[in-house]
Order: C-alpha cells, then sequence, then structure tokens
C-alpha cells in the first residue's frame, strides 16, 4: 500500500515525465482498450515503470497510461484497472485515480463491461450509470451522493439523441468478483432496483467523489446477468463483445469528452 508521502512523491516523478495537465480522465474497461486509438498526438507510459502504480492480472487489462487529445481537449486514459479480486485493498485500487487527480484531472469518465439485468439491457447495448448499489459492504470515505453529475449526463444524452445513438440508462449494481453471480442473486438485485451488474467502477467513483471530480460512467453490457442467459458466462466473451462495440464506444466517448466542459446544448 502506498502511503500519502509517497504519492506525493511518486506524482512529482510522474510530473517529470507528464508535463501536459489533463482536463479529462478516462478509465477504459474490460475489451474497450482500442479506445485509447481515439486519442491524438498521444504519448504512453507503462504503469509498472511508475512507483505504488498496482499492477493489473486480469486479461484485457494491458497497465499503461496514456496522454494525447480528443478534439482538441487533454484526455488522460487508464489502460488496465485493478480489481479488489485480484488481492488488492480498495485504497490501491483508486490509487491512479489519486494519480490522475493530482496530475490536474477534475472530470472522470469510467467505463465497463456488465451484465444485462433489465430486459432491454442486452448485449452490445451501452448504459449511462445513474446511480449504483454496493452488494459489497467494501466502502471508501465519506463521499455523498449525487455520484454521477447530473448536467454532464444530461449533456450527454441530448448529444447521443441528436447523434442517433441509442443509450440506456440505470442503476449499476457491484460485485466484488471474480466469481459471476448466482441466478437468486441476480433476481434480488432486480428487486433491489439494479438494472446491470459488474465488479468494478465503485471504488473509482467514490474515490474520484471524495476529491471532488465531476464524473459520469456508462456499461456496455456484454452479455445477459448470470440466470437471464442461455449462454454460460465467460471473461472471453465479455472481452469478445467489447471488441465488437468498439466504434459505437468511440463515437461516444467522443460525446462524453466533448460534453465534459461545455455549457451549451
Ligand atoms: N457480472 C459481473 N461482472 C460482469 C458481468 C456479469 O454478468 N459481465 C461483465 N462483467
Amino acid at each position: 500500500m502506498i502511503d500519502e508521502p509517497s504519492l506525493s512523491h511518486v506524482v512529482l516523478s510522474v510530473r517529470k515525465r507528464i508535463h501536459e495537465i489533463p482536463e479529462v480522465a478516462m478509465v477504459l474497461g474490460s475489451g474497450m482498450q482500442g479506445a485509447v486509438d481515439l486519442l491524438q498526438d498521444a504519448t504512453t507510459w507503462e504503469t509498472h515503470t511508475i512507483a505504488g502504480f498496482p499492477v493489473p492480472t486480469a486479461a484485457g487489462h494491458p497497465g499503461r497510461l496514456t496522454m494525447g487529445l480528443i478534439d482538441g481537449c487533454r484526455v488522460i486514459a487508464l489502460q488496465g484497472r485493478v480489481h479488489l479480486y485480484e488481492g488488492y485493498t480498495i485504497r490501491e485500487v483508486v490509487f491512479p485515480i489519486r494519480l490522475v487527480y493530482a496530475l490536474g484531472a477534475r472530470r472522470l469518465i469510467v467505463t465497463n463491461a456488465a451484465g444485462g439485468i433489465r430486459k432491454d439491457l442486452v448485449p452490445g447495448r451501452f448504459m449511462l450509470l445513474t446511480d449504483h448499489i454496493r452488494a459489497e459492504s467494501v466502502s471508501l470515505y465519506g463521499a455523498c451522493p449525487p455520484y454521477y453529475d447530473q448536467a454532464w449526463l444530461n449533456r450527454v444524452r441530448e448529444a447521443a439523441r441528436k447523434a442517433g445513438l441509442m443509450l440506456a440508462s440505470g442503476v449499476y449494481v457491484w460485485t466484488s468478483g471474480p466469481s459471476y453471480e448466482t441466478p437468486a442473486q441476480i433476481n434480488c438485485f432486480e428487486r433491489m432496483g439494479g438494472d446491470a451488474v459488474g465488479m468494478s467502477t465503485v471504488p473509482e467513483i467514490l474515490q474520484a467523489r471524495a476529491l471532488g471530480m465531476r464524473v459520469i460512467a456508462v456499461s456496455l453490457i456484454t452479455n445477459a446477468a448470470a440466470g437471464r442467459g442461455s449462454a454460460k458466462l465467460t471473461h472471453q466473451d465479455v472481452l469478445l463483445r467489447g471488441a465488437k462495440a468498439q466504434s459505437t464506444l468511440g463515437r461516444l466517448i467522443k460525446i462524453m469528452v466533448n460534453t465534459a466542459t461545455s455549457q451549451a446544448l
């Protein structure tokens, strides 16, 4: 675990290598790594070269930090989040968020892969998070709702509608994994008001909000949640579905970045 003095030390050493100040930070989830190609004039750092940076062990999580421009907006993308199920503590899981904040980012876009609980959330659909439910008792700090920036969400919805891009909204249920849920759990989550389920994002959101960052998050539905579809759930399918959704994800990310700071629309 990295302590506070070491974090400042890490930030200083990263600042020596990263001079620009990012406006927006973006976390890329399982199977969504290709979105990093949207960044122009990009510079990439392998995160294992950054002291204290947790190293991902899950497939589809390469462990890179890339800074570049999307439509003139300076974005820092985190490829390779770590999860609680890899044995990291929650404070280690959120270390990258503290780092991008320290580098100057004040807006955060989080992406993830999730299983669809609600009927219309079929594989391939995107769902903006309006809220979340922590199915785990793990928590962090005392951040208070609302977690997801309402005005920014509205601007994204409006821009997506104009672009003819189908976008659902719903509540994300966070489980710590790594095992998928049971059908009984999914039934329970549905009654609790959950629309999709996944194993990430919530720690990062809690950290970012505790720092006062403005946040939005989007799930790519990669599968029907346990007991809701006929297919067996595998991590490979999750990655494949991400690859198939690449071009829509790219359009959506541009919309999320373009609406990050604009007051118009
Ligand atoms: N459950 C939990 N996490 C997930 C799922 C799921 O069905 N799909 C992708 N990530």
